[in-house]
């Protein structure tokens, strides 16, 4: 991979996440755990670029985003998703999923991401909170995503670094 300036990345970010989802990879001690994910945002925040990401409570990945400063976010444009499919609906707590997904770990400045990628962006955590309930402006969002209480952590990140496949 080419470390790149993401200033002059073309990205649709709604496309990128929404459509072709992303990994939110992090390391705990020697291990990583994944998850898939197709929400967040791709920004700019007090004067950096940052990367924000949504984190329901019970994702195992969560432990692993809160055990250090850095995660990192894989992105496949529009390929493997069957496997993001697969690393989006079992649990790294009850299964060795990354072996078994196919898709290879790799270290990027120190943390963990997927080879297969077309894109990796390195995160470094600024601030996060959880969904809160009250803060709601529109209730109708509270009733339909949340029936279970689990509002997600909100983590904003910067962006320290970019690498693209060649
Ligand atoms: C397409 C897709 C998008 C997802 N987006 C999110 C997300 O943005 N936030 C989240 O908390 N879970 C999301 N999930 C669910 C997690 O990826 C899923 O629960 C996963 O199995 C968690 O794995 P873990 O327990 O090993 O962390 C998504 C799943 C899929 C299939």
């Amino acid at each position: 991979m080419k470390k790149t300036d993401i200033g002059q990345l073309d990205m649709n970010a709604v496309r990128m996440i929404g459509d072709e989802w992303m990994l939110i990879t992090a390391k705990k001690g020697e291990t990583a755990n994944t998850m898939t994910a197709s929400w967040g945002g791709l920004g700019v925040l007090w004067g950096k670029p940052v990367a924000t990401v949504y984190i329901r409570p019970q994702r195992y990945t969560k432990e692993f985003v809160d055990a250090g400063d850095q995660f990192t976010l894989s992105f496949f444009g529009g390929d493997c998703k069957k496997e993001m499919g697969y690393l989006g609906k079992v649990s790294g707590r009850d299964e060795d999923k990354i072996a078994k997904s196919g898709l290879t770990l790799t270290d990027v400045d120190g943390e963990p991401a997927f080879k297969e990628a077309k894109l990796v962006l390195v995160c470094r955590k600024l601030y996060e909170d959880d969904i809160k309930p009250e803060l709601f402006i529109d209730p109708e969002i509270d009733g339909k995503w949340y029936p279970d209480r689990d509002y997600h952590r909100m983590y904003i990140a910067e962006i320290t670094a970019a690498y693209a496949a060649e």
